[in-house]
């Protein structure tokens, strides 16, 4: 079973173990390893945490396991979700736009901290499905942001290391 105890919540940088974790680079993930129920219960089990964090994306290192993988939905405005879901393995931008773009981002592993992070508007994708299929994905604006963001996860990349000013927000 791939699936841990320890694989049920969402790891952060406030637990100096778990971000010495998240900040080395995730293994690459030999289909050859594991077989397809696994892959598909490690999806859907990604994706039920995403959703019950109200994140937009989760790589599989923020949960503990050292995989490159990450799964991505961007929100609407009401909280839901809307588009595609995305789960990409093995991803590797082979493209990306020359013009980027400021916005703030957040993270489920740095909880309350917001920051702006500079983005390539669009990149091109390529990487692998759950059945280790090659898939080339094109994605722009927030959706682009995203997998960027995920990409650097799989990485060892937390985005407080490429904003300037990032810093604390208490909850209100
Ligand atoms: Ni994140």
């Amino acid at each position: 079973m791939l699936i841990k105890k320890e694989n049920q919540k969402i790891w952060t940088a406030n637990n100096p173990k778990e971000e010495e974790f998240l900040t080395q680079p995730t293994k690459l993930v030999d289909f050859d390893d594991f077989n397809k129920k696994e892959l598909q219960e490690l999806v859907l089990h990604m994706r039920t945490m995403m959703i019950a964090s109200r994140g937009v994306g989760l790589s599989a290192n923020q949960i503990g396991l050292d995989m490159k993988v990450f799964v991505a939905q961007e929100a609407d405005e009401d909280g839901g979700y809307k588009g595609k879901f995305y789960a990409v393995f093995n991803p590797e931008i082979i493209s990306s736009s020359k013009s980027e773009e400021e916005d703030v981002e957040g993270c489920l592993s740095v909880p309350n901290v917001y920051g702006t992070v500079s983005r390539n508007k669009s990149i091109k994708v390529k990487g692998q499905d759950k059945n280790g299929r090659e898939i080339e994905i094109s994605v722009k604006g927030h959706l682009a942001r995203i997998f960027q963001h995920e990409i650097d996860h799989l990485n060892g990349i937390l985005f407080t290391s490429k904003s300037e000013d990032a810093k604390k927000i208490d909850e209100l």
